[in-house]
């Protein structure tokens, strides 16, 4: 086998056999095929697509480069749950609890924040001595005993999916459906769950920016694990503007925190809740939004939470006393320069005014301020008058506050007619 000659057969629009892709996967791995010919098999894929059972094969050979985790000694069924990625995307914290408080286990590992989406990883970590870096023995044990542990995801599982990463955000071919969904699904499967429920996002804000392009990539990641004879199912939700109020590390901890106690904002509570609902039909339970109101009203899931920053090396007194997480004291208002509705709130923009607070990076070496964010006083379907707060920037003496304000400045548009709050879930594919 040659690797120019499966090129070739990709760019002429052919079907690749199993042994092919595997041949493509595991040579390029093992350092045996250049960057050049793998770029030009990725340019090759990008325009001519792969077929359902192309991507489960590309998918299994990436999942095959590495470790897999085992949950066997964990009793029931395990799940797992993944956002491809959003502004103020909080809802793990919120979910996990409460799936947990229901029975059913949660094993989830995550990734830090990268571009104008911020990693639940960097979230977690503005909790005083969190640690989100486990031996498996240890994250098991958290997971058996507390119901749910999230920690950062493993150098060795799918290896593989890393090194092609790399080289696809180098080369211009992130943005196909295949390469896409066998990325994810590698790291999801190599993660032992029995169940996976994918957060589709999709809008301004995500990597996905129409619903049809979000449906074909939920249909086709829960393809493939159907074919690995797991289950799945996805929610498509709305990432138009940010999710909640709270944008930045330690400001979203405190408003899931507040979720938690059911004082939380209308759109992150609601997806949440069709989230649990869909993640324990997966478990074989069916509850109704009621049920999982009520739980959160027993405080049990709160509780979880609480013993989950315990087990993981946190303070969980900052679930009672929130102002022990680290907000910074230096904050500016933006205050409206007209009266109107407010009709659209750019949830890409206010990721990137985050990213110049200093909230998140750029490059994936770059240090992040877990104090800094942003407190979206207005959203969409507001009434303001001129000179109202409509948002709130916590900053620091290294955030590039001028670029930061004019990003949020532009991410509100007004207008004289009132527009409706838009919906959080759009779909549930199963
Ligand atoms: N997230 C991933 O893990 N992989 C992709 O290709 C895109 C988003």
């Amino acid at each position: 086998m040659r690797m120019y000659d499966i090129i070739r057969k990709k760019r002429d629009g052919m079907e690749l056999k199993r042994e092919e892709i595997y041949f493509v996967v595991q040579k390029y791995t093992a350092g045996e095929i250049p960057d050049y010919q793998m770029s030009a098999f990725l340019m090759a894929v990008y325009f001519q697509g792969m077929n359902e059972r192309e991507t489960y094969d590309l998918t299994m050979a990436m999942l095959e480069s590495g470790e897999r985790l085992d949950l066997s000694s964990l009793k029931g069924v395990k799940l797992d749950k993944h956002s491809s990625g959003g502004v103020g995307d909080k809802i793990s914290f919120v979910v996990l609890p409460i799936v947990a408080s229901f029975g059913v286990k949660v094993a989830k590992m995550s990734g830090r924040g990268l571009g104008h989406t911020g990693g639940t990883i960097d979230k977690l970590e503005s909790i005083p001595g969190m640690k989100t870096s486990l031996k498996k023995e240890e994250f098991l044990r958290i997971v058996d005993e507390v119901g749910f542990s999230i920690v950062s995801q493993t150098e060795n599982l799918a290896p593989a999916d890393k090194k092609i990463y790399a080289l696809r955000d180098a080369t211009a071919t992130v943005e196909n459906l295949s390469l896409i969904a066998s990325s994810i699904v590698s790291k999801k499967l190599a993660a032992g769950a029995d169940a996976i429920l994918f957060d589709v996002k999709v809008g301004r804000g995500a990597f996905m920016k129409n619903l049809q392009q979000a449906e074909a990539l939920a249909r086709l990641m829960i393809d493939i694990i159907k074919r690995s004879g797991r289950k799945a199912k996805a929610v498509i939700s709305n990432m138009d503007q940010p999710l909640g109020r709270m944008v930045g590390n330690s400001l979203e901890v405190i408003e899931a925190i507040e979720c938690l106690k059911g004082n939380g904002p209308t759109d992150v509570m609601k997806l949440s809740y069709v989230i649990v609902k869909e993640m324990l039909d997966l478990a074989g339970i069916k509850v109704t939004e009621d049920d999982i109101e009520r739980m959160v009203c027993s405080g049990k899931p709160l509780m979880l939470f609480k013993k989950f920053i315990e087990y993981q090396g946190g303070d969980p007194k900052v679930v009672d006393e929130p102002d022990r997480l680290p907000v910074s004291e230096r904050i500016i208002d933006l205050k409206a320069e007209r009266a109107g509705y407010i009709v659209q709130l750019d949830a890409e923009a206010i990721g990137r005014a985050c990213v110049m607070l200093g909230g998140g990076r750029t490059k994936k070496e770059d240090d992040i301020d877990h104090s800094v964010g942003i407190e979206l006083v207005k959203k969409v379907s507001d009434w303001v008058n001129a000179g109202d707060v409509i948002a709130r920037l916590y900053y620091s003496n290294k955030s590039d506050l001028m670029t930061a304000l004019e990003l949020v400045k532009s991410a509100y548009e007004f207008s004289e007619r009132s527009s409706e709050i838009p919906p959080v879930v759009l779909e549930v594919i199963e």
